[in-house]
């Protein structure tokens, strides 16, 4: 789950900042989606853990919670890829000289 993010973070992420750099509402986008990387890793560090104990056959691991942790955990990661897609559109839109459909935030 880290590599992904570090790769978004240190092309996408960093391009924006060079381009941006002025722009308080860029900054505090990506301040925002640096965050919710972090708590999807962790989330996803938990689900390891959780998961691997379920293939053990850990008696103490229940199911259903299982099953409601990682429905919690994929609609976080679609709901960041959503959001993180819609502001990208938007601030490539206004680099290539475009009308931007909605500020950053
Ligand atoms: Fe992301």
């Amino acid at each position: 789950m880290r590599a992904p993010h570090v790769g978004e973070e240190q092309r996408v992420f960093a391009w924006i900042e060079q381009r941006f750099a002025d722009d308080a509402s860029a900054r505090a986008l990506l301040d925002r989606l640096k965050y919710e990387h972090c708590e999807d890793e962790c989330f996803a560090e938990e689900l390891t853990e959780m998961l691997a104990r379920l293939g053990a056959a850990d008696s103490t691991v229940n199911a259903e919670t299982a099953g409601y942790m990682l429905r919690g955990f994929f609609t976080s990661v679609r709901r960041h890829i959503s959001f993180e897609q819609e502001c990208l559109r938007g601030i490539l839109v206004q680099h290539l000289g475009g009308e931007p459909t909605a500020k950053f935030l």
